[in-house]
């Protein structure tokens, strides 16, 4: 019933451009990234531990937890127990997956989520799961369940549907259904097509048919609060500034009197982890600032002003403009440009670090997703990415690092909220995703100095207006591309032959698809007018209307 979704691009985060260069160059000298320590003292840390039987939407109930402020982990369903055991679990949630319960080999789950007699929610997969290991019956149904439904509970005062009015609309996924339900269970909800749609036992053993944890079962999160707070027992206190206070004390204690490296790109992951790191162990942190001469108008001077100036940042800027323009010189195929972006920064990264003398720590700001991603594939997410980015240079031997991921167990929303109790400007914490090879694959073609300044004017006009408008914050992304196409115009009494400017603004979630954003007419119309007007060389301007799938968000 459900397709992992692949991507074959690199996944949305401003500086995941930053951190799979620097871990790619690690991987190529046999090094693995050392697993970070928890962030949390044992002992005070509320862990719920999710199940993952390869659904689509395992990210996203560990989302819905974190949102009630309970901390989570996703671990594969054939996590050992010593794995599990050292993240203390209050609780289990099962999800769903493609397979079925009854058929040879399907993956099933680990003895320990029955024999600890801790509370258990299954979601669909995970439900059939549980009927099926112990001892009811699962089928494949009559018809495929898929969509909107009416849940009715018939179950009166069961926890898990405390405040909820007796019928609510959820979201149906599945082919097979539960047909006798284990020993002990009781049916606590049906809907027209599933009699049986929500299971539970007097032990907090829950099953649901349904998919809580999607925006489709408005209702859902008050699911996972009854679960988490009433089933569990969890009191809610994960949150933004409780894990930035344990983290700068977890550094400190990792770091001691050594020194750390971090690429900063101007990101909100990068930023928020060298603000961390910053506070917990001063200037014992350098942050590399590279200029590839790829950035946005203006952007080194506020990267610097932010760090240098107000955080009082330890900031080693290198401006590599040239030697990176020089390598793109006649370069318009786009993977090669992202080849040459990423072993040149490999380069200017090492010649900078290098004179640093003896570093002990790499901070990065790897992101949660990325860590999933990572675990679940079956090749590394570096290793993946090397085919995108193809060899890029190693670090030198002699450059032997211990990893400081701070970010680690967090979501990109985590981190903005991290970001703002540590202080960084709003500004920062909320820039939209900027990739990494920068505007070079946001000019078809050649990039050089004349186009990127046109393309950098053209760019600045549309996110002033789109900050004006106060759109900036919605979308996931807004900015200009400059095509190689060039058009006949006319301007005054002659004829211009200019170049074309697409402007691209989309929503998202995720990046893995995206909508085009239906941007008012009047505010088209002034970016297209600025643009015309206070761009150089360029007479006409489209917008793009294309969706992700088919289109990328990009255009190269
Ligand atoms: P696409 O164009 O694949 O983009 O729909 C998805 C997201 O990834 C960003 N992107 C990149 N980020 N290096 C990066 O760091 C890259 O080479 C790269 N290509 C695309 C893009 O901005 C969007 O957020």
């Amino acid at each position: 019933m459900e397709n992992k979704s692949k991507s074959h691009r690199i996944s949305a985060s401003d500086d995941v451009e930053l951190s799979t260069y620097l871990e790619i160059a690690k991987e190529l000298h046999g090094e693995q990234p050392m697993v970070e320590p928890k962030l949390l003292p044992s002992g005070e840390r509320e862990t719920i531990v999710v199940i993952d039987f390869g659904s689509q939407y395992s990210l996203l109930i560990a989302r819905r937890i974190r949102e009630c402020h309970v901390y989570c982990e996703i671990v594969p369903h054939d996590a050992p127990w010593e794995k599990v055991a050292s993240l203390k679990p209050k609780g289990f949630v099962l999800s769903g997956g493609p397979a079925s319960a009854y058929e040879p080999g399907a993956p099933l789950a680990p003895t320990y989520i029955y024999d600890r007699h801790l509370p258990v929610m299954g979601i669909c997969y995970g439900m059939q799961v549980i009927t099926y290991q112990l001892g009811g019956q699962v089928s494949p149904g009559e018809k495929h369940e898929y969509g909107h439904a009416v849940l009715h509970i018939s179950a009166e005062g069961s926890p898990l549907f405390a405040g909820l009015p007796t019928s609510i609309p959820v979201w149906m996924s599945h082919g097979d259904q539960i047909i006798e339900m284990p020993a002990g269970f009781k049916a606590l909800a049906y809907t027209e097509n599933s009699p049986v749609a929500v299971i539970g036992n007097d032990d907090g053993i829950f099953g649901l048919q349904f998919h809580p944890e999607v925006a489709h079962t408005p209702q859902g999160k008050h699911i996972f609060e009854n679960f988490l707070y009433r089933v569990c027992g969890c009191h809610g206190n994960w949150t933004a500034s409780r894990f930035m206070a344990e983290s700068v004390d977890k550094i400190k204690q990792q770091v001691g009197k050594a020194k750390v490296i971090c690429a900063l790109s101007g990101g909100v992951d990068s930023a928020v982890t060298a603000t961390l790191i910053h506070r917990a162990v001063g200037d014992k942190l350098t942050c590399f600032f590279i200029n590839n001469g790829l950035l946005r108008r203006e952007e080194p001077e506020r990267v610097l002003n932010t760090f240098q100036r107000n955080l009082k940042m330890n900031i080693a800027y290198v401006d590599a403009s040239d030697r990176f323009l020089g390598r793109l010189h006649g370069v318009t195929d786009p993977e090669k440009k992202r080849r040459l972006i990423g072993r040149e920064f490999i380069k200017v990264f090492e010649e900078a670090a290098a004179k640093l003398g003896k570093v002990d720590f790499l901070a990065q700001g790897t992101l949660y997703p990325d860590v999933i991603e990572s675990s679940s594939a079956a090749e590394t997410k570096a290793s993946a990415k090397i085919k995108s980015h193809h060899n890029v240079g190693g670090l030198p031997a002699k450059m032997k690092f211990s990893l400081i991921e701070p970010l680690r167990y967090l979501f990109k929303d985590e981190v903005r909220e991290v970001g703002l109790a540590s202080g960084l400007p709003e500004d920062m914490v909320w820039r939209q995703p900027f990739p990494g090879p920068g505007l070079a694959i946001r000019i078809i073609g050649e990039v050089n100095k004349e186009r990127l300044e046109i393309l950098r004017a053209a760019d600045w006009v549309v996110m002033n207006e789109i900050k004006k408008a106060k759109l900036y914050r919605q979308l996931w992304q807004s900015f200009a591309v400059l095509t190689d196409v060039r058009s006949v115009g006319v301007m005054g009494d002659y004829r211009t032959y200019g170049y074309l400017i697409a402007v691209r603004a989309i929503n998202s979630n995720d990046a893995m698809t995206a909508d085009w954003a239906r941007l008012p007419y009047e505010l088209l119309d002034r970016i297209s007018d600025r643009i015309v007007n206070e761009v150089p060389n360029v007479n006409r301007v489209v917008y793009d209307i294309t969706s992700k799938p088919p289109a990328t968000i990009e255009w190269e």
